[in-house]
């Protein structure tokens, strides 16, 4: 079976856009695949969090993973730092890869060209990591956005120089496949992609986000002129964006839902509804597990354990490529 990694910021992650875009397709896909979700705590911390919001994210991330239908007990969910191998082999990838191709990184220029302040070492090796919890797991394919492109490309590069230099050890994944499944645009501004780094929250919607709020925030998407219903990307990209949301949550398309409605009123509405319907009994199940410490403890825990047992077993070939002398 193909084996599948994806990593998901604790910090970020859960709005609309990603659940349809990604979350939901990944909830059919976990009986086809081998497939591994990882809570990036390590990650999160190249840029400074606050210690009791990082660890209630990071609950929160877990439960969030389970919540959208991710079976722990079919996939494995875990915390990154739970399993120490993931920052080991992290320094043996900082040892392999260049600082030229780190300084490279147009993720790294971007958010050190954002934050004015201390910018962290770990956020310039944090491809290092990525590259780390790819190669723990002899993955074979990481779905992942645009942004994390050249991430991937750069986990490939460093798979292969470490293999020529010390031996075939890692499993070198294939490049990024884009994702399947609807394109959802922010509800203020529908050129642009939804996502948490929208200029306003206003055209965001979070997974995770008060029920009436959600509603509030669709019955003031932006629509354009004109007062027909039609699926028309190009002149009605706020209109078109509504219908392919309704016709994804209700897995329908957007022309024949264009159909039945005439009205922009009725049309911002029904899509709440039908969203609400969708994310409703995703937020009771997130809150139930939040609820229930002992559980959630023993499903991160079943986590880490399916996790440290692969992840164990390559670190050891990776150490043994490299010269390192085992423990007796
Ligand atoms: N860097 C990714 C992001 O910001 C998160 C991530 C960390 C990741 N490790 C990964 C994604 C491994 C895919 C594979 O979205």
């Amino acid at each position: 079976m193909t084996r599948v990694f994806s990593g998901i910021q604790p910090t970020g992650e859960f709005q609309l856009g990603n659940y349809l875009g990604a979350l939901r397709h990944w909830v059919v896909d976990q009986h086809e695949h081998d497939s591994l979700f990882c809570a990036v705590d390590l990650h999160a911390i190249t840029l400074r969090q606050d210690p009791a919001e990082l660890h209630q994210k990071t609950l929160e991330a877990i439960a969030a993973l389970i919540a959208v239908g991710l079976d722990p007990e079919t996939c494995i969910i875990f915390v990154q730092s739970h399993v120490h191998e993931h920052a080991e082999l992290a320094w043996l990838i900082e040892c392999t890869v260049a600082f030229g191709e780190l300084s490279r990184m147009t993720q790294f220029k971007d958010k050190s060209a954002r934050s004015d302040a201390h910018i962290s070492a770990g956020l310039f090796t944090y491809p290092a990591l990525m590259a780390a919890d790819i190669l723990l797991y002899d993955i074979d394919r990481v779905p992942v956005g645009d942004d994390q492109r050249q991430h991937l490309e750069l986990t490939r590069d460093v798979a292969e120089r470490f293999n020529s230099r010390y031996g075939e050890t890692f499993v070198v994944p294939a490049a990024a496949i884009a994702k399947v499944g609807a394109r959802v645009m922010d509800l203020q501004e529908p050129q642009s992609k939804m996502s948490k780094s929208s200029a306003s929250m206003a055209g965001c919607v979070q997974l995770f986000e008060d029920r009436d709020s959600i509603v509030k925030k669709f019955k003031r998407a932006v629509t354009d002129s004109g007062s027909e219903v039609s699926f028309d990307v190009e002149n009605k990209p706020g209109v078109s964006n509504l219908l392919s949301i309704l016709a994804a949550v209700t897995n329908s398309d957007p022309e024949s839902v264009a159909n039945e409605y005439d009205r922009y009123g009725d049309l911002k509405v029904a899509t709440a509804e039908a969203v609400l319907e969708v994310i409703g009994p995703i937020q009771d199940r997130r809150a139930e597990l939040l609820a229930d410490p002992a559980e959630l403890s023993r499903l991160i825990e079943l986590g880490a354990v399916k996790a440290q047992a692969l992840a164990g077993n390559v670190l050891e070939r990776a150490r043994s490529a490299m010269g390192f002398v085992a423990r007796p």
